[in-house]
């Protein structure tokens, strides 16, 4: 059983009514449920977390420490300058997984910067919440 956190950033509690133009009509729950159905069929197990707030999200992976072989994660707009994400990642050692529903290269100029993709094993973007499953795959199939 491969045990697995899922982070997601600030104003994902808002997916299907935020912006679906660019984030789709699908919610978190839409997201979550596709997510558990997959690792249910892939013998893992997810404990997923939502936030606005950043010291809460460094404290969930701190915490991974004593649990999780890895981590996914949508650090929102965390991404494009959380330097204080990034060391709590390079901090716990876990292999983690970004993911964005967006093509964040394909939009305003800051959002194609991820300070925290040096430290991720790598980045999946544009294929809206479909990214996170195959974030999801990725990262299963590498702690496997
Ligand atoms: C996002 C992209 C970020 O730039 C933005 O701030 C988000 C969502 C995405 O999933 O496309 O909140 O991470």
């Amino acid at each position: 059983m491969t045990n697995i956190l899922v982070l997601h950033g600030p104003n994902l509690n808002l997916l299907g009514i935020r912006e679906p133009d660019v984030y789709g009509y699908e919610t978190l729950q839409d997201v979550d449920d596709a997510l558990l159905q997959h690792a249910a069929a892939h013998e893992s197990e997810l404990r997923i977390f939502q936030s606005n707030h950043e010291g809460r999200l460094i404290d969930a992976i701190h915490e991974a420490r004593n649990w999780a072989g890895g981590i996914l994660i949508n650090p929102g707009a965390f991404t494009h300058y959380s330097y204080a994400l990034r060391d709590a990642i390079s901090s716990v050692a876990l292999p983690c997984v970004e993911v964005h529903l967006s093509n964040i290269h394909a939009r305003e100029p800051f959002r194609g910067t991820s300070v925290l993709a040096p430290v991720c094993l790598g980045q999946i973007t544009g294929f809206g919440w479909r990214s996170y499953l195959l974030g999801l795959q990725a990262l299963i199939e590498y702690l496997a």
